[in-house]
């Protein structure tokens, strides 16, 4: 973990915005997989790790906001525990170590919230996204385990996404480390990309990588050459050559920030003049919007910017037509590109999207929009120095999307359905980096994986 001054340092910020209860962060449990003792890979809860920073199950933080107090609930292991688990710190320790004053047995978070209740002082709390957590909640708050998303705290919420959504140096320096296990990855990858290669092989070869080096994978590898799917996670294809594969991968440093890249290789290393000339718009798309990515431009911005490259390249293959503001804003490019350009990251690879995408992109001027396509946008304002964010936009040929806006005759002023068929089979595009706003503009985060065509071939080949 991180010095114990930067965890102290966090929950004073918290404080200055919350006077009044007190917070809870209930740490994750251990997740049962397919019996109690066989667990799930245990990963640590993004906002207990922010403010308190211990890796381990079972426990739980508290703030009281009216006393300034800070309090860890958990248990010290026994010689039971520790003839399976061998020794284990002191929970007076672990909490020392996020300079945290006062440790308590997890019993006595029973009777804390009995008595803050009766007292009728409000209890913050985040949304919470797994069933144990909501038990535990439902169970300490008296309430429906099953509502208890609904009841979090939108003071806390809100207090939490600002502080999280700037990064610190530390914080950094450590997605730094995951996006160069990522750029390891994404050309090792690219390396065996090989005509009768299986996807399953290049996966397993790439999530080691991401073990070997970091925490593990920050999100299950989408690697396909079916990269129309845009969250492809199935691996049961032969590559073959005249296909592309999509790998769309990322891994946590040690300390469990994220990193997300996505490169496209053609199998065998050589694209055609097809797959080039539709690599060249997205690689556009994707060089544009990193130049463009800076304090004050708001990500919905770049967004509409890159999907006008992405028409106006695609107008000029003559897949799209008409005027291209015009279609982008009627939100007819999203055929090709169905999502938004990129996303928050952090501590989660999609930051901070348990505690709710529109408290993280949105506010109360900035609302999302219902557009196809565009309502896929994770994020939507302007941008601040210490913000990190993906840029990935993509273009895919789905083909059951096709058929169904070919048969409402969708936007037919703006797309040239014929010659899109033509490219059924073709796959998709996506190349995503990873970038952080700078007081004057902004910068890559880690190492480029290999991104030109010429770079791409010349890895491939080498
Ligand atoms: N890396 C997958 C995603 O951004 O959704
Ligand atoms: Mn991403």
């Amino acid at each position: 973990m991180f010095d114990r001054e930067v965890y102290i340092v966090r929950r004073n910020r918290l404080k200055s915005v919350l006077s009044d209860g007190i917070a809870l962060f209930v740490g994750n449990v251990e997740s049962p997989m397919n019996y109690p003792d066989n667990t799930y890979h245990w990963r640590q809860d993004s906002d207990f790790l922010y403010f308190f920073g211990i890796d381990l199950p079972g426990l739980t933080g508290m703030i009281d906001f009216n006393s300034g107090e800070e309090c860890i609930f958990g248990n010290d292991v026994d010689v039971d525990d520790i003839i399976w688990m061998g020794p284990q710190p002191l929970m007076t320790d672990l909490a020392a170590s996020a300079g945290v004053k006062h440790s308590l047995p997890l019993s006595k978070l029973t009777d804390y919230i009995e008595k803050a209740l009766s007292g009728g002082r409000p209890v913050h709390f985040l949304p919470p996204y797994r069933a144990e957590t909501k038990m535990t909640l439902g169970a300490l708050l008296r309430e429906n385990p099953c509502q208890m998303r609904t009841k979090a705290s939108e003071k806390l919420i809100k207090a939490v996404v600002s502080l999280r959504s700037v990064k610190e140096d530390v914080e950094i320096a450590e997605i730094e480390k995951a996006a160069n296990i990522a750029c390891e990855m994404e050309t090792t990858a690219m390396h065996m990309c090989k005509p009768g290669m299986t996807e399953q092989e290049i996966f397993g070869t790439i999530e080691g990588i991401a073990w070997a080096r970091g925490g593990g994978p920050a999100f299950p590898t989408i690697l396909s050459i079916n990269g129309q799917t845009l969250h492809n996670h199935n691996h049961i294809n032969t590559l073959g050559k005249g296909r592309m594969m999509v790998t769309d991968c990322g891994a946590e440093s040690l300390l469990h920030y994220a990193a997300d890249l996505t490169r496209t290789t053609p199998v065998g290393g050589q694209f055609t003049q097809k797959q080039r000339e539709i690599y060249e718009i997205v690689l556009k798309a994707n060089t544009e919007s990193i130049k463009m990515a800076g304090p004050g431009i708001s990500n919905l911005d770049l967004h509409l910017n890159a999907c006008r490259i992405i028409a106006s390249g695609l107008k000029d293959l003559g897949l799209m037509k008409g005027d291209v503001a015009g279609a982008v804003a009627e939100g007819a490019h999203a055929l090709f590109m169905p999502h938004g350009l990129g996303h928050m990251m952090g501590l989660d690879v999609h930051d901070m999207e348990s505690l709710g995408e529109n408290y993280v992109g949105y506010n109360d001027e900035v609302k999302r929009s219902t557009q196809f396509g565009l309502r896929s946008l994770r994020f939507a304002l302007p941008y601040k120095p210490g913000h990190v964010f993906t840029v990935e936009p993509g273009i895919y040929f789905i083909p059951e999307l096709l058929a169904k806006w070919k048969a409402e005759s969708k936007h037919p002023q703006f797309i040239n359905y014929e010659k899109a068929e033509s490219y059924l089979g073709f796959g998709g595009i996506r190349i995503e980096d990873d970038v952080l706003i700078t007081a004057k503009g902004s910068r890559l985060l880690g190492k480029t994986a290999p991104k030109t065509v010429a770079e791409i071939e010349k890895v491939c080949l080498g």
